[in-house]
């Protein structure tokens, strides 16, 4: 013991793997849950910037033993891409365990991912093409390829045929495509094998020992709340689980076993791809939020959409994942705005709400309710405790606080790692 997830609470670039470097020194393991490199985190260390899609964030931390769980789906290509360009970065990547029962991402789930998407036109879900959706699909159909059908041939070739004679109708008939060739898929799987070999376990068994032993398990999300496949803003998700119990289906940790939940919210609001959005910006104020933030993504370098902060969202988040700390990032992105509106509730057809609408129509009518709340000058970025905060600072943190009834224990007021308060810590 103890267990500690960490997930997003929006629709996700929270910065969640600044939150998980930071803890990176105090944890034994970083397990990646669910998603795949449909994710990024960037981290900056010294002057160095690391941009990860599929590894767990805590792969940069000596000692760390990332794992990557059963609930990911992961392109084995992409894997060794990153392995290969952080080795040459003199970042030792050898502890890396990968999960047996983690499904495949293969050359068709992309191929897939992209007709599709293409196919829907305007319906767009504006996914980030990586397969992910494909790929959850085949293993809910019961046709998916795991990591451990690379190191049986024969299975695996039989597995690869039965997705692919779905597949191949649909790319054929449907989308008037080539059909895609079941050799050549077989042939990039095994092409992995030998090197996969050494890093495959049943981590769920391997986790269980270590919470034995006293070992300190991170639970890292990828995605976000809003984002999830049951509880975000369907079908405009991404098609795993980012919240709490997604953590405990996606790594074999029980859920009696989690400690902490540690939820992160960025101090307004963003989100890549489409879908509602209420306090989305698309004037001045949001361009400003965009530029002062950086915020363009890390995995397709598509613009954010930005907005103000939204605490229905954050008390969703709080009561879906039972939040017990809230780390808010990039506060010092809201230095210089004279006021800043807070949504504190939705108009929807002439009513008003505090809680997420039950319907997806309703949530795409709602019209957000602001507070205004005082803005600062001051730069924050060297801020290391709450007392060195202007007044209006601490006010707008105390504001989050009381509107979700969640303590903020870490206050991130820059992108470098130091760069942060710490208010109650997380281990
Ligand atoms: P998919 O996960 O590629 O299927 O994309 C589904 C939706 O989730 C799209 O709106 C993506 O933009 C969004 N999405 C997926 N991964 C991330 C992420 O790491 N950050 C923010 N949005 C994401």
């Amino acid at each position: 013991m103890p267990a500690i997830v960490l997930l997003g609470a929006q629709w996700g670039d929270e910065g969640k793997g600044k939150a998980t470097d930071l803890l990176g020194e105090s944890v034994d393991y970083v397990v990646k849950y669910n998603g795949g490199n449909n994710a990024g985190h960037t981290i900056v260390i010294g002057d160095e910037k690391y941009a990860l899609h599929l590894l767990p964030a805590g792969v940069l931390t000596p000692d760390v033993v990332p794992v990557i769980g059963n609930g990911v789906v992961v392109d084995l290509g992409v894997l060794f891409g990153e392995i290969d360009g952080l080795e040459a970065r003199g970042i030792d990547t050898s502890r890396l365990v990968v999960s047996a029962n983690a499904h495949v991402i293969t050359a068709y789930h992309t191929t897939v991912d992209k007709v599709g998407e293409r196919f829907l036109g305007d319906a767009k879900i504006g996914t980030t093409g990586r397969g992910i959706g494909p790929a959850y699909a085949d293993k809910m159909s019961r046709i998916g390829v795991r990591v451990q059908d690379l190191f049986d041939e024969k299975i695996l070739r039989q597995k690869v045929e039965g997705a692919l004679e779905q597949k191949n109708q649909l790319l054929v008939k449907a989308y008037n495509r080539k059909a895609l060739s079941v050799d050549a898929a077989v042939e990039e799987l095994l092409g992995y094998t030998d090197r996969l070999r050494p890093m495959v376990a049943d981590t769920s068994l391997l986790l269980a020992g270590a919470l034995d032993a006293g070992k300190v398990v991170l639970l890292e999300g990828g995605q976000a709340t809003m984002l999830d496949v049951d509880h975000g803003t369907y079908p405009f998700v991404t098609s795993s689980n980012p919240t709490a119990g997604g953590a405990c289906t996606g790594s074999g940790i029980p859920p009696t076993r989690l400690d902490r939940v540690v939820a992160i919210v960025k101090a307004y609001t963003t989100r890549v791809g489409a879908g509602p959005f209420p306090t989305e910006l698309v004037d001045a104020d949001g361009e400003r939020l965009r530029e002062q933030g950086v915020e363009f993504g890390t995995t397709t370098g598509r613009p954010r959409r930005c907005g103000w902060y939204d605490a229905v969202i954050a008390r969703y988040a709080a009561r879906i994942n039972g939040v017990t700390d809230f780390v808010l990032t990039k506060l010092d992105v809201l230095t210089g705005f004279e006021k800043i509106p807070v949504c504190v509730g939705y108009r929807i057809n002439g009513s008003t709400y505090d809680e997420m609408p039950m319907t997806q129509t309703e949530f795409h009518h709602a019209e957000p309710v602001y507070e205004d709340l005082p803005g600062w000058d001051e730069d924050i970025s060297a801020a290391r405790s709450l007392e060195d905060l202007p007044k209006n600072a601490r006010r707008y943190v105390e504001a989050v606080e009381s509107m979700t009834s969640v303590p903020v224990s870490v206050i991130g007021v820059g992108p470098g790692r130091d760069a942060s308060i710490v208010v109650r810590a997380l281990v």
